[in-house]
């Protein structure tokens, strides 16, 4: 195969960027199938991170590509404010199977930010009906990644998401729990840590001083993934479940990275045993092929919110490409493909030999923690002097010049391989990181 003309790098502005680092010296992709990319040059990668979390099933699934191109050519693009077409209602109805009980009012947005702010209009409009107009304050965590609105960053703890835009954030939403990252005893701890449930407690001191009434909503991931694989302490999200009904505080679970098989149920929530009462979505659910994001609902906050308005437009809420046809079709096709080849349950499967395999890198140099869950896992290594995140940077572009792509978020390497990968991959993957860390100065 030839290798693509190069464009001139100039005029794209890249999200998440060191543009200018970047610019110096490209890694570009060029083609992608299974669990490998191919980049410009031909070389072959091994895709450690299913892409941003979200290729699930693999790359260029036929199935996938063959519902995708279908819809393009019999509808390409329909309407969805006062009209409809079967596909959103169809694929909702497939979703509202697989959600934990009771959630099962599904809206279509196009990513995990736009999602995340949908709930928190949720949220609004369901105290709102209710008449708990007095229910005004959303609590996030600190270290929380709720995407990029407002509302997401707003409700977000991660610093450098928020510093920027610290003057614009939306009131009310300045209270956050504390992280469970960085407690020594939960060093190495394979799965879920044993020490940190307390942390929790942190929403009843919020409950006691700012009044548990005028709290409407807690936003968490169940497992946080950008913020560098942080898996929840156990009885953590019990207890937050707990404290939430006490106060009658609505539990948002963000599932845009832990849902659709990741840790090893269709969501976290399943994988936890604890439900929400919102939950957001997107990237797997349509294995990253085509925009889609969702919010799930708990049936009583629709009909709360529908049955109390007036005629007419009962939420003022929605996006031209909300339940696009073209992400309803690889919607439909990747519910399709993760049910016939068991993928929601593969990570349970996978996760005592990824488990062992990710743990077997905690003597290598630098390595200060790993933690993991379902198929996710996180190498901490210690911040060299003054340069937090160089090293997690390092290894994320030696890996690549190496054949693998991982992520680094600060000095953590994370992993998230499709869920398709086969022991021999997942033996690839730890060799690649292996080599890294020990090149890493
Ligand atoms: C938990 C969580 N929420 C929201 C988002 C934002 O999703 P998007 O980039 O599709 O807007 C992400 C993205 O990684 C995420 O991990």
């Amino acid at each position: 195969m030839t290798a693509p003309t190069m464009p001139s790098l100039d005029a794209l502005w890249m999200p998440f960027t060191a543009n200018r680092a970047f610019k110096a010296a490209p890694r570009m992709l060029a083609r992608a199938e299974g669990v490998h990319y191919w980049d410009v040059d031909g070389r072959r990668i091994l895709d450690g991170t299913s892409g941003l979390w979200c290729v699930n099933a693999g790359h260029a699934r036929p199935r996938i590509v063959e519902a995708i191109s279908q819809a393009a050519r019999t509808l390409d693009y329909a309407p969805g404010f006062n009209m409809g077409h079967p596909a959103p209602f169809a694929l909702a109805e497939r979703l509202a199977e697989i959600t934990p009980s009771g959630l099962d009012r599904v809206f279509f947005t196009n990513s995990g930010s736009e999602s995340v702010d949908t709930a928190i209009k949720m949220v609004i409009a369901y105290f709102a009906a209710r008449g708990e107009p007095e229910r005004v304050r959303f609590v996030g965590r600190t270290k929380g990644y709720h995407g990029v609105g407002f509302g997401g960053i707003s409700v977000g703890g991660l610093e450098n998401n928020r510093k920027a835009f610290a003057h614009h954030l939306l009131p009310h939403t300045d209270a956050h729990l504390p992280s469970t990252h960085g407690i020594d005893a939960n060093r190495f701890a394979h799965g879920q840590p044993a020490q940190g449930a307390e942390l929790a407690d942190a929403l009843e001191t919020l409950c006691a001083s700012h009044g548990g009434h005028t709290i409407a909503a807690v936003f968490v991931e169940p497992m946080a993934g950008s913020a560098g694989v942080l898996v929840p302490p156990v009885g953590y999200l019990e207890r937050l479940r707990r404290i939430c009904d006490q106060h009658g505080i609505l539990l948002v679970f963000d599932e845009v990275i832990t849902g659709f098989g990741r840790m090893g149920a269709a969501f976290g929530a399943q994988r936890f045993g604890v439900t929400p009462d919102l939950m957001t979505v997107a990237k797997g659910i349509t294995n990253g092929a085509v925009p889609m994001g969702a919010v799930f609902a708990r049936r009583d906050v629709y009909d709360t919110v529908v049955d109390t308005a007036p005629a007419g437009i009962e939420f003022f809420h929605g996006y031209t490409y909300s339940g696009h046809p073209l992400a309803c079709a690889a919607g439909l096709a990747t519910l399709d493909t993760y049910l016939e080849e068991g993928l929601f349950t593969r990570a349970a499967e996978l996760a005592p030999y990824w488990e062992a395999a990710v743990h077997s890198l905690k003597d290598e140099p630098n390595v200060i923690d790993i933690r993991n869950c379902g198929l996710v896992a996180g190498v901490e290594v210690a911040a060299r002097e003054g340069q937090v995140g160089a090293r997690g940077m390092e290894a994320h572009i030696d890996c690549f010049a190496h054949g693998l792509l991982v992520r680094f978020t600060g000095d953590t390497i994370a992993m998230s391989p499709p869920l398709i990968v086969e022991h021999a991959h997942i033996d690839e993957m730890i060799d690649g990181v292996r080599g890294a860390l020990r090149r890493l100065r």
